[in-house]
């Protein structure tokens, strides 16, 4: 009996974390819909301050990155290092502690945020004594993960974990090093750096943050999910290893495409636009090969929903994967940057690739999490693929032909040398725009929220599993079965 519970798999912190992820889900985007109003009605915040814009926006990006992508991310790489490697967690008291501080980050960002505390970095606001449990909480999570591959069953380590480890590496590498300040009082520090190299500094972490928090890991959950959803081996199990070493040692060289015609020195800004176009190689490398793991069998998309989702992820990020080392390209950058193409831009990956590989994990996940077949409604899941989809696009088309659009107005002059356009007439211009993307918004939201029902409704009365270690554990990702 003792040796039947010693090796059962911990799916106790994977349930908990992956219902944390639909609620954090559900109120990041409702945060995200809030601003969007805002954008095109300011008077939205009433004056109160923690409703102003400059703190919401913050609250948005850090409840939609960290709460919803993290806690989806913790869950699944610890589902998958289970399955993969035919253990339990290394540590369940361990693992436990990754669940309950994880949430308490987010609980102090959601109340700090609002306060107006922050460092003032993009994505890294959060003051120093939150950031210190962020450290203890992600040194946890990588003893965790770490652990349990090193008890594996299996010799391989499947190319998953490949993908989840280099993630949990670097995010406490760009986290440590763009943290590091000067604490003056208690929610109050300045950062260590000045000038251009902490312009530098934080956008090397902000492109790594895209790059291995919003793009590394769930190429993870990608590299298992689809081959499980679609029932066939990855198409190539090579090109993931190449995609895998590609990837990562392209990446930390682009960052400096977000300070293009800045201080930073001019040879700089080219090292990051020239690895930024070569990045376009191993993401499509990438996504071709999630692609063409479903070739022979693309019929499985006319029925299945959450292929579907996991699928149409892959085109989102094939197109944002184009599109960002064009933008990188500084002739191109000087018309896209500072102009709601870069939002356009950042939504394609967010909504598109982050929101669909997660809600199509999530729902072949929640059922067998719950013992359950399948989800409570199939139907639900086609009105949340299709209100997400026409939300991605309503959103992103928009914002391209406002970014444009207000590039050009900017640029424009007259014969005589003066502007054509005053910077309210590009406000002005870009209203229309802005409601449409909240509409999109507000639609992808609701996609969201019916996932919402639709897991409560498949977790009520079920009885949570806790299965043993079936002898042939996802035998169908040893790379033997995997067409190289
Ligand atoms: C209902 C869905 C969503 C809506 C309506 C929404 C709306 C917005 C709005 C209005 C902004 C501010 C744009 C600006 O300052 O001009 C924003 C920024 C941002 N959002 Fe969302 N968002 C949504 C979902 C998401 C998701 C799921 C993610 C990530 C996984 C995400 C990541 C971001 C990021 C990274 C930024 C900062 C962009 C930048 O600095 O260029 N959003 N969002
Ligand atoms: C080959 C891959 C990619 C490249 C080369 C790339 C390049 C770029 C460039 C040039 C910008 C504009 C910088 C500026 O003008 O300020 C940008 C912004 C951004 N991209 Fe990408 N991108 C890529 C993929 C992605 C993906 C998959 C996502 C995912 C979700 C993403 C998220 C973002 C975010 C959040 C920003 C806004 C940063 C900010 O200003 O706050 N990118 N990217």
């Amino acid at each position: 009996m003792n040796q039947v519970l010693a090796s059962q798999y911990n799916y106790k912190v994977v349930r908990q974390l992956t219902i944390m992820t639909v609620v954090w889900g559900v109120v990041g985007m409702l945060v995200g819909v809030f601003i969007a109003a805002q954008l095109a009605w300011p008077e939205l915040g009433m004056g109160i301050p923690w409703l102003s814009y400059g703190r919401l926006r913050p609250l948005h990006t850090n409840a939609v990155i960290f709460a919803f992508g993290g806690t989806a991310l913790i869950a699944t790489s610890f589902y998958v290092v289970q399955r993969t490697s035919g253990v339990r967690l290394f540590s369940d008291k361990l693992a436990a502690f990754v669940f309950w501080g994880w949430q308490l980050v987010i609980v102090g960002a959601a109340i700090s945020l609002p306060l107006g505390f922050t460092q003032g970095k993009e994505y890294a606001e959060l003051e120093w004594p939150i950031d210190i449990l962020i450290t203890l909480v992600w040194v946890a999570y990588a003893i965790v993960f770490f652990g349990t591959l090193y008890k594996r069953k299996v010799s391989h380590i499947y190319v998953a974990n490949w993908f989840f480890g280099a993630f949990i590496l670097t995010i406490a590498l760009l986290h440590i090093v763009n943290n590091i300040s000067i604490p003056v009082d208690v929610m109050k520090s300045y950062s260590a750096y000045a000038g251009v190299q902490d312009a530098m500094i934080q956008w090397w972490y902000g492109h790594n943050a895209v790059g291995f928090f919003l793009t590394t890991s769930f190429l993870g959950m990608m590299y298992y999910f689809i081959p499980k959803q679609a029932g066939r081996p990855i198409y190539s199990y090579r090109l993931s290893i190449v995609h895998f070493w590609a990837l990562i040692f392209t990446y930390m060289w682009a960052g400096p495409h977000h300070l293009h015609y800045t201080a930073l020195p001019d040879w700089a800004q080219s090292v990051g636009m020239v690895f930024s176009l070569i990045l376009l190689a191993p993401s499509w490398g990438g996504m071709i090969n999630g692609m063409m793991t479903l070739s022979g069998a693309w019929n499985k998309l006319r029925h299945d929903p959450i292929l579907r989702f996991l699928i149409v992820a892959l085109s989102f990020y094939g197109m944002s994967t184009f599109e960002g080392p064009m933008m990188s390209i500084k002739t191109v950058n000087a018309l896209s940057h500072y102009t709601d193409w870069t939002v356009g831009h950042v939504h394609a990956g967010a909504l598109g690739w982050v929101g669909f590989i997660t809600m199509g994990s999530l729902y072949y996940l929640i059922p067998r999490l719950f013992g359950k077949t399948e989800m409570h409604s199939k139907k639900l899941i086609e009105v949340h693929f299709w209100t997400a989809t026409i939300g991605v696009v309503l959103y992103i088309a928009s914002m391209w032909i406002a970014g444009v659009m207000q590039g050009l107005m900017w640029r424009a002059v007259n014969a005589d040398g003066t502007l054509t356009y005053t910077f309210v007439e590009s406000v002005k211009a870009t209203f229309p725009y802005y409601v449409i993307r909240f509409s999109g918004g507000a639609l992808y939201l609701f996609g969201m929220l019916c996932m919402a029902y639709n897991t409560f409704k498949t977790i009520a009365g079920a009885t949570a599993v806790n299965p043993q270690i079936p002898a042939q554990h996802d035998a169908a990702h040893a790379p033997a079965h995997a067409a190289a």
